[in-house]
C-alpha cells in the first residue's frame, strides 16, 4: 500500500543510544539426560523461484519457499545449524518461542551477526507446544523468502484429527529487479512513498467502529484495521505458490483436518476462509482458546491460528484475501476431496462476506490463562510515526535512540500500549507471551489506529528481548524497543 498516512505524533530524537554488543561464538550445550535431541541443518542461500511462470531471484532456506519445517516436541533440545551461503550477514529468530535469550537471533542484542560463508549453531529448548515460524532478524530478509514453519507438538495430546495442513501466507514484491531492501532504502531516501493509490476504498481518516479503550466493544465482522501496508506487493502466496499454480491439499471427504495458518507476510492482513466450510479455531499464536466456530477469520502479520475443519466432498478454494487491498488479487490453495474443477484464481467464497472473526476477540482456554495477579510494575509503550515523512519509532525515538523498557525477574509487568499512528501495526514480543485484557494469550497482536490496551506478561525469561512492529519495514525503520531485565 502506498497511501499517505498522518501521524498523531512524531518521534522526537532520543538520548539513550544502544551500543551494539559483541558476543563471540556461542558456548556449546548438550541436552539433559531426560531430553530428546532434535538436530537439523538449514542452508540460507540465493535461489531462483518460479512464481507461476515468473522467475524471481531471491533468498530462501534450503532453496524452498517456505523453507523446511522444523518440528519437535515440547521439552526437546533443538540443535539447528545454519549455513549462511547468502552474500550478507543473517540470523534466525524463532518467532513466538519462549527460548533462552542467547538463541533468540537478534544481532547486537543476543548474538553477533552470522557472516556470509560461516555457520552458526542454535541450541535451545522449546517449552510450549504450538504453531510458530522462524526468519532472520536482519534487515527485511524475511520479505525475500527466508521463512519456514516450526511446530512444537504437545507430548500429552495426540490430537483429535486425521491430518494436518500447514498454510503459510505471504505477500511478495515483483522480485524481478527490486529487492525488499531496495524498496525500504528508497522509502527512507524519498521520505515516503511517491504516490498514493493501491489502497483504494480505505478511509484513513475515519476510525468508525473503534473502541479506543479496550479490546471489547467491536462487533465481529467490523474490523478496526486501517492501512497496514507500505508497499504494493502484487503477489500473494500460500505455501510459496501463486494463484495460477496453487498448492493442492488432498484428503478424503469427512476427514478432520488441523489447519495451522501462519502469516509470514510483512505488509498484509489476510481474511482466511475455506469455501463451503466452518472452521473451529482452537489456538491463537500456539495457545489454546475456547473452540470458536467461524466462517472466516483475520490474521495479522506474524500471527498464527490453528483451526479444525471437517471436509466436504468436492473441490474447494482455501482463500486468503488481503484486507483493504483492492488490487493484486488474493492467495489461494485448492482443497480436493472428490471430483470437480479447480476453483478460479479470484474465487470469492460466500464466507468472505459473512462475519469474519477478529482474533483478539477469542477467549482463552482455561489452561492458557495467566494466573490472576495484579501487576508489580507498569510501563507505557507508544507506537509512533508516519508514512510521510517515512519514520517509525517507539516511545519518542527510533530503535537505538529510545530507552529500553526494563523489568525485574519475577515481576508481572503491565505494558500500556498505544498506537499513536493512523496505521495498523502488529505488535510482537520476543521470549514471552502476553495476556490481553480478555486473558487471551498471544505473542503478536494487531493494534488498530489510535487503539490502546494493556498487555500483561510474567517476567520469567531473563535476557534482552525485542518488542516491535511485525511489518518488517517499520521494525527496520525503527519501530522497535528493547525489554531488558534489570
Ligand atoms: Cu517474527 Cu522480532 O520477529
Ligand atoms: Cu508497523
Amino acid at each position: 500500500a502506498t497511501a499517505t498516512v498522518a501521524a498523531c505524533t512524531t518521534p522526537a530524537p532520543g538520548k539513550a543510544g544502544m551500543p551494539s554488543r559483541t558476543f563471540g561464538a556461542p558456548a556449546p550445550l548438550s541436552p539433559s539426560p531426560s531430553q530428546r535431541l532434535v538436530e537439523k541443518t538449514l542452508v540460507a542461500k540465493p535461489v531462483s523461484l518460479d512464481l507461476g511462470g515468473r522467475i524471481v531471484s531471491t533468498w530462501a532456506y534450503d532453496g524452498t519457499l517456505p523453507g523446511p519445517l522444523v518440528r519437535a516436541t515440547a521439552g526437546d533440545f533443538l540443535r539447528v545449524s545454519l549455513d549462511n551461503q547468502l552474500p550478507a550477514d543473517t540470523t534466525i529468530h524463532w518467532h513466538g518461542i519462549r527460548l533462552r535469550n542467547a538463541a533468540d537471533g537478534v544481532p547486537g542484542l543476543t548474538q553477533d551477526p552470522i557472516s556470509s560463508g560461516t555457520k552458526y549453531v542454535y541450541e535451545f529448548t522449546a517449552p510450549d507446544p504450538g504453531t510458530y515460524f522462524f526468519h532472520p532478524h536482519v534487515g527485511v530478509q524475511l520479505d525475500r523468502g527466508l521463512y519456514a514453519p516450526m511446530i512444537i507438538d504437545d507430548p500429552n495430546e495426540a490430537g483429535d484429527y486425521d491430518a494436518e495442513w500447514i498454510v503459510v501466507l505471504d505477500d511478495w514484491i515483483d522480485g524481478t529487479g527490486t529487492t525488499p531492501d531496495d524498496v525500504l532504502k528508497k522509502l527512507i531516501a524519498d521520505g515516503g512513498p511517491a504516490s498514493s493509490g493501491g489502497m483504494g476504498g480505505m478511509d484513513h481518516g475515519s476510525m468508525g467502529g473503534m473502541d479506543h479503550g479496550s479490546m471489547g466493544g467491536m462487533s465481529m465482522g467490523t474490523p478496526p484495521w486501517g492501512d497496514a501496508g507500505d508497499v504494493t506487493y502484487p503477489f500473494f502466496l500460500i505455501n510459496g505458490k501463486p494463484p495460477t499454480d496453487p498448492d493442492v491439499l488432498t484428503a478424503k471427504p469427512g476427514q478432520r483436518i488441523r489447519l495451522r495458518v501462519i502469516n509470514a507476510a510483512s505488509d498484509t492482513i489476510f481474511t482466511v476462509t475455506l469455501g463451503g466450510h466452518r472452521l473451529t479455531i482452537t489456538h491463537s499464536d500456539g495457545h489454546a482458546v475456547e473452540p470458536t466456530e467461524v466462517g472466516a477469520f483475520y490474521i495479522g502479520m506474524g500471527e498464527r491460528y490453528d483451526a479444525i475443519v471437517t471436509l466436504g466432498d468436492g473441490v474447494f478454494p482455501l482463500v486468503a484475501r488481503p484486507f483493504g487491498k483492492t488490487s493484486g488479487g488474493q492467495a489461494i490453495a485448492v482443497v480436493r476431496t472428490g471430483s470437480g474443477s479447480a476453483p478460479a484464481v479470484d474465487a470469492a467464497p460466500a464466507e468472505l462476506s459473512g462475519q469474519v472473526l477478529i482474533g483478539s476477540q477469542l477467549r482463552p482456554a482455561e489452561s492458557a490463562k495467566l494466573p490472576d495477579r495484579a501487576p508489580d510494575a507498569t510501563v507505557d509503550l507508544a507506537l509512533q510515526g508516519s508514512m510521510k515523512p517515512y519514520q517509525w519509532g517507539m516511545n519518542g525515538a527510533k530503535f537505538g535512540e529510545n530507552e529500553p523498557l526494563t523489568v525485574k525477574a519475577g515481576q508481572r509487568l503491565r505494558i500500556n500500549a498505544t498506537n499513536q499512528t493512523m496505521m495498523t501495526h502488529p505488535l510482537h514480543l520476543h521470549g514471552h507471551t502476553f495476556a490481553l485484557p480478555s486473558g487471551l494469550r498471544k505473542d503478536t497482536v494487531l493494534m488498530a489506529p489510535m487503539q490502546s490496551f494493556a498487555i500483561d506478561l510474567d517476567a520469567d525469561n531473563a535476557g534482552d528481548w525485542m518488542i516491535h512492529c511485525h511489518n518488517i519495514y517499520h521494525a527496520e525503520a525503527g519501530m522497535m524497543i528493547a525489554l531488558e531485565y534489570a
